[in-house]
């Protein structure tokens, strides 16, 4: 969506994955603290996301959302400017129809969707000083041209605002689930690709609920083609730091979505991290690759089942190239030079993990440990801006 804002993946942090419903401004305004004194922010983190529960079960007189009172007691402006004064953006969760998810499944009371209140709802969400709106279709029922007419309404209506707001879906209930996925880039900045991600490898989904790691990229790589700046597919919220994974899946989910162009928010409690996460949500060099102004998302080069390669052309002429083994056993990954679009005879390969840099004449390889991921990022060649080669988007077979 060409709206000024998301001209990279967006980065931040969301309440979601750890604290689901359990959401107050005290735990909002710890988060924001924690983003800010791990260094997280300064690396790009911006985006604090109020996810579901945070509104008053009831409109006011004049049909106003208004936060929940005893969650929110300061009122969503007074969150608003808690997030702007530590240089951090607001993000806020609504519906486009008449219930959120927790009205609907979780047991929250109310219905206080957006349907019919879309020009007020984000008149005030531009008054709060909102700079992000994750707008999740959580309804039953529904058709794909229903879904694009009504997220199609918010964009006019946050478009009609004057303010600038990253605009943040998720179509989940409809075609995520059944096909076929839609470039939603005349819509909005970013849409999740998949029913929601939990802190598993792999869930055997295809597409249901809930998805591990390695089914949301079976799902996820094949849209490649959507990313631009401005326009994102959404993997949905990291679960780097929640538990499950081992520290070797949480840093190939890190790298996927990293090369993958996807937005990275942390979806993890910032207050208590190992330095395992730390030293992954804070890897500069994923980061770059993530934050690319070219703004493409990695295209596959190849994938046996076991081995599967992507590469992401990169604005300086770079290629950053992931290598990633969805197999039980190390083994050894690769591809070379001319495969992903580079000529010549010698390039240099710096590993996104451990920084060693290496020389090459071509070959690209690595030995990667069970659902592990390298990314090198490969410079030099003839031609550097060359575009890589690449396979069609088959539908991959892994499970
Ligand atoms: C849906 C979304 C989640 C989260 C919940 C909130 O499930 O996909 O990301 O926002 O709703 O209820």
């Amino acid at each position: 969506l060409e709206n000024g804002v998301a001209r990279t993946p967006p980065m931040g942090w969301n309440s979601w994955n750890t604290f689901g419903c359990n959401i107050n401004e005290t735990l909002i305004k710890q988060m924001a603290d924690a983003i800010v004194g791990s260094g997280l922010r300064d690396l790009g983190y911006r985006y604090v996301v109020v996810d579901d529960c945070w509104f008053d079960p009831a409109r006011d007189s004049a049909g106003n959302l208004r936060g929940n009172p005893s969650r929110f007691p300061s009122g969503m402006k007074a969150l608003g400017d808690y997030l702007h004064a530590k240089g951090l953006k607001f993000g806020i969760y609504q519906v486009p129809v008449d219930k959120t998810c927790a009205q609907y499944f979780g047991g929250y009371p109310g219905a206080t969707g957006s349907q019919g209140h879309e020009v007020q709802d984000a008149r005030q969400f531009a008054a709060w000083g909102v700079d992000y709106l994750k707008y999740d279709w959580c309804s039953p029922g529904g058709t794909i041209d229903d879904q694009v007419r009504t997220f199609a309404k918010m964009r006019d209506a946050l478009a009609a605002t004057g303010r600038q707001i990253v605009y943040s879906i998720n179509p989940n209930s409809i075609h995520a689930k059944t096909g076929p996925q839609r470039d939603w880039g005349d819509v909005a900045n970013m849409w999740r690709t998949t029913e929601d991600i939990t802190n598993k490898w792999d869930t055997g989904q295809t597409n249901g609920y809930p998805m591990g790691i390695q089914n949301i990229v079976n799902v996820t790589v094949p849209l490649a083609s959507y990313a631009r700046p401005g326009a994102f597919n959404d993997p949905d919220m990291m679960e780097v730091g929640r538990g499950g994974m081992t520290d070797t899946e949480m840093r190939s989910h890190f790298a996927l979505w990293a090369v993958m162009a996807s937005p990275l928010i942390a979806g993890n409690d910032l207050r208590s991290m190992d330095p395992a996460t730390t030293a992954i949500l804070k890897n500069q060099n994923l980061i770059a690759v993530n934050q690319d102004p070219l703004g493409l998302q990695a295209r596959q080069i190849s994938n046996d089942g076991t081995r599967r390669v992507l590469a992401k052309r990169l604005a300086n002429g770079d290629v950053a190239v992931a290598l990633f083994n969805q197999g039980g056993g190390t083994t050894t990954v690769g591809t070379t030079a001319s495969a992903i679009g580079l000529q010549g005879g010698s390039f240099t390969l710096r590993d996104a993990w451990t920084n060693a840099v290496s020389g090459s004449t071509g070959a690209i390889s690595a030995s990667v440990p069970p659902h592990g991921t390298v990314v090198y990022r490969v410079s030099g060649g003839a031609s550097p801006s060359a575009t890589p080669t690449v396979t069609p988007t088959a539908t991959p077979t892994v499970t």
